[in-house]
């Protein structure tokens, strides 16, 4: 079974945006949004099936653009890289089609949430995310807890 990456990103920023007058938030490339404005990510390959954390790779982007375009936001394709102990997630750069990717965050498992279906991480802004962020969060700041989930068949066929 293939699986999706829910993630919520940072719920501060999304109040943020929120709050913007003439904001916009848009998702694409088969990232789509729940009710509670979390994000959906697919799996890359519709084949892939859920092993290990370091080989989740999922499409679909989520953007953010506010104040006449000056804030700009992107999370286009997020993948978990590293090892067990040192994930980190990463984006590719917006603007790029070149593979270039940016680390966006570390994530760490949050050991009493796991399951086979399901992996919960705890995740915090890498410099990279700092960046991505115009400076804003520093370094280490505490974003949304990321959930690598297995779809059950029903799911996968909608
Ligand atoms: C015209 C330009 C901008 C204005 C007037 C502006 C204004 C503000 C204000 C007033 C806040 C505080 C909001 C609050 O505490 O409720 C804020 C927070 C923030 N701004 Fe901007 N901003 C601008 C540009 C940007 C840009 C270019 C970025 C780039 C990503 C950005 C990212 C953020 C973030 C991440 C926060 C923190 C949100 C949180 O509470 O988690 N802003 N901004």
């Amino acid at each position: 079974m293939p699986y999706v990456i829910r993630w919520g990103i940072k719920s501060s920023f999304r109040e943020y945006i929120g709050s913007i007058e003439g904001a916009e938030e848009h998702v694409s490339d088969g990232a789509s949004r729940l009710p509670d404005g979390t994000f959906v990510f697919p799996a890359a390959d519709p084949a892939a099936t859920m092993d290990s954390p370091e080989l989740i790779r999922c499409r679909g982007a989520a953007g953010f653009r506010a104040h006449d375009g000056l804030l700009d936001v992107a999370l286009n394709e997020p993948w978990i890289e590293g090892s067990d102990g040192d994930l980190r997630l990463s984006i590719r750069r917006s603007g790029t089609t070149s593979g270039l990717r940016v680390e966006l965050a570390r994530l760490a498992r949050v050991e009493d949430m796991q399951s086979d279906t399901r992996w919960v991480f705890d995740a915090v802004l890498a410099i990279g995310g700092v960046h991505v962020f115009d400076g804003v969060y520093p370094l280490g700041a505490e974003l949304d807890r990321l959930v690598v989930e297995r779809l059950s068949e029903e799911e996968e066929a909608k």
